[in-house]
């Protein structure tokens, strides 16, 4: 699949899907306007889910990715432009979507509203028609499987940050969506809590093929998060393609106003030297390329296998 960019084919292609994989959400340039008279205008690319797709909108802060998600989320109007979830027009059909969907947003203090934990993850499937006992079992299965037993009976206003967003996603995860929308979820946490939610998002997709959207400023954390990849700049969507080949393009990403990731600027160098180090796409990748490198370098300089390395 090469990178698509606007003007070109609007379906995108990606290796694997079947190709009746169906659409479940769709952007087309969708135009907003804030109370303020602030407008923001999403074009370019149209953007499109598919189920039980993982994809990743990447942009630099002010991209517009917030808005974009909101108006997914239906809680915004667009002015003009479309905006379809399963079907739906979000906005409109706010109360029939909300059923397939969950959501955690970037501001997660602004989701958290229950007096306690356990009030606050019931409270979406009270809103739902849940009878309490049967809501109540459910907090505790999800609470569970978040591992945050031990903060059903706290005050939110109370948790740390990271604590925070484990309870916006145990109430977004409660009604078990079949689309999860999350935006910026790895912000200002630590990287073991990052890796904790990443892991836990990505087994929540393998297993209950539940549809991921994430939306962040980092590249570095495409990768290991991401099938597909919006890049959103300057007021537009910029292209869609695989993780990988957004992670080393370092003009497009330059392009929406994003640097490249440390390890592209650490490896480019190395490649434009002839190096044959490939492209990694994380730390450990890295380090088993360089050592490749190294040995092969090694074996072609003394004409015989190394077997071991040398003390040094
Ligand atoms: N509530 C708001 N009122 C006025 N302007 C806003 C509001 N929210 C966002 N904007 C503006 O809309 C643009 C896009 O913002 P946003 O969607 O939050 O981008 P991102 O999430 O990519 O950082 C920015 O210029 C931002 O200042
Ligand atoms: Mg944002």
């Amino acid at each position: 699949m090469s990178l698509q960019r606007p003007g070109g084919r609007d379906v995108p292609s990606v290796k694997g899907r079947p190709p009746e994989a169906q659409e479940i959400a769709r952007v087309s340039c969708v135009r907003h306007f804030y109370p303020d008279r602030t407008q923001v205008y999403i074009c370019g690319l149209d953007f499109v889910l598919y189920a039980g797709e993982r994809v990743v909108l990447l942009g630099p802060n002010g991209a517009g990715k917030t808005t974009l998600l909101l108006h997914l989320m239906g809680f915004l109007r667009p002015a003009e432009g479309l905006v379809r979830v399963f079907g739906l027009e979000p906005y409109r059909d706010f109360e029939r979507l909300r059923r397939r969907l969950g959501v955690v947003f970037q501001r997660v203090e602004e989701q958290i509203i229950g007096p306690t934990v356990r009030d606050d993850i019931a409270f979406g499937l009270l809103g739902l028609g849940w009878r309490r006992d049967r809501a109540a079992a459910r907090v505790e299965e999800i609470a569970a499987r978040l591992r945050i037993e031990g903060l059903l009976g706290k005050i939110p206003h109370y948790l740390s940050y990271g604590e925070q967003k484990k309870v916006a996603l145990a109430g977004a995860l409660a009604g078990d969506p079949e689309l999860l929308i999350l935006d910026e979820p790895f912000e200002g946490l630590d990287p073991r809590s990052r890796g904790e939610m990443a892991r836990l998002l990505l087994d929540l997709n393998r297993e209950k093929g539940t549809a991921l959207l994430f939306s962040t400023h980092d590249p570095g954390l495409v990768p290991g998060l991401a099938e597909r990849v919006y890049v959103m700049g300057q007021g537009r969507i910029l292209a869609s393609g695989r993780p990988d080949q957004v992670f080393w393009d370092e003009r497009l990403l330059r392009e929406a106003g994003l640097e490249p990731p440390p390890l592209v600027e650490v490896f480019r160098p190395l490649l434009d030297a002839g190096l044959p180090v490939g492209r990694p796409l994380s730390a450990g990748d890295a380090v088993q390329r360089l050592l490749r490198a190294f040995w092969a370098a090694r074996v072609g300089r003394s004409g015989a296998v190394a077997v071991e390395p040398d003390e040094e």
